[in-house]
């Protein structure tokens, strides 16, 4: 079997970052898209990939990013944002930033690229999240439009992790005390071999898959005990 090729969105940071290294050191072909120029210069340099400096919340971004990653086997979609505080307060901008980078992007590059494989790095916010509505919502959607394009003969993969030790809090301090923070590393790890073993959906770390049945048998339920245990 010849080398594999990977796009990787949100690659200059984070868990996209950790990704692209681990496809890296298992003899895959990555193309590293992301927006800071030198972040991912330096990580082109260590894997050996081809980077892509674009915003993907613009039309000509996501082309560009489009068209890089064009013929690859496995487009990850890791580029996402988080607002976190009282959704009265949060600003309408704010609402379309976090849709258009979440949600609407990933959807319009699956359908730009349409390659075999397409991982998601989603998040646990999928069962609901006080003060994370939209951020939840973005997340859900993704859930959604991964199992319907799984439906479709799609080889769809996506991953719920909690909160992972990354500059995505980097406005905020993390006060749960569910779940501990896990390192990027572990992420990709699991993504990476739920793609291989074609797995539609896992959580990281793993304990989570537990929260989500809950609150499939029972919202009610798991908000009480959300509520409860913080
Ligand atoms: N950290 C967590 O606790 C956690 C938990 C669950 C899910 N997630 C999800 O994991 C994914 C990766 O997050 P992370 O923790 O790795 O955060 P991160 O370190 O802040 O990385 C975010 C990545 O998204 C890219 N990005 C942001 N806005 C962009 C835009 N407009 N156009 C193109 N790229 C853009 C960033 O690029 P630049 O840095 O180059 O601007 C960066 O590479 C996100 O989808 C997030 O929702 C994170």
């Amino acid at each position: 079997m010849g080398v594999s090729s990977a796009l990787v969105t949100g690659a200059s940071s984070g868990i996209g970052a950790a990704i692209a290294i681990r496809l890296a050191a298992d003899g895959w072909r990555v193309v590293l898209a992301g927006r800071d120029r030198a972040r991912l210069d330096a990580l082109a340099e260590r894997t050996g990939g081809c980077a892509i400096s674009a915003d993907l919340t613009t039309a000509e971004g996501l082309q560009r990013v489009a068209d890089a990653g064009r013929g690859v086997d496995l487009l990850v979609h890791s580029a996402g944002a988080g607002w976190a505080g009282k959704f009265r307060e949060m600003r309408p901008e704010h609402v379309d930033q976090l849709v258009e980078l979440n949600l609407t992007a990933p959807i319009r590059l699956t359908r730009a690229v349409l390659p075999p494989r397409v991982a998601f790095v989603a998040s646990v916010a999928v069962v609901g999240v006080r003060d994370e509505e939209v951020y939840s919502a973005t997340k859900a959607g993704l859930r959604a439009f991964a199992a319907s394009l799984r439906h479709s003969g799609v080889r769809t993969t996506a991953v719920f992790p909690g909160a992972v030790r990354t500059p995505f809090f980097r406005d905020r301090d993390y006060h749960r005390r569910f779940p501990r923070m896990v390192e990027p590393e572990q992420v990709a790890d699991a993504l990476i071999d739920a793609v291989l073993r074609s797995r539609a959906e896992v959580f990281v770390p793993r304990w989570l898959t537990i929260a989500d049945r809950v609150h499939g048998i029972s919202p009610a339920l798991f908000h009480r005990l959300a509520d409860r245990f913080g």
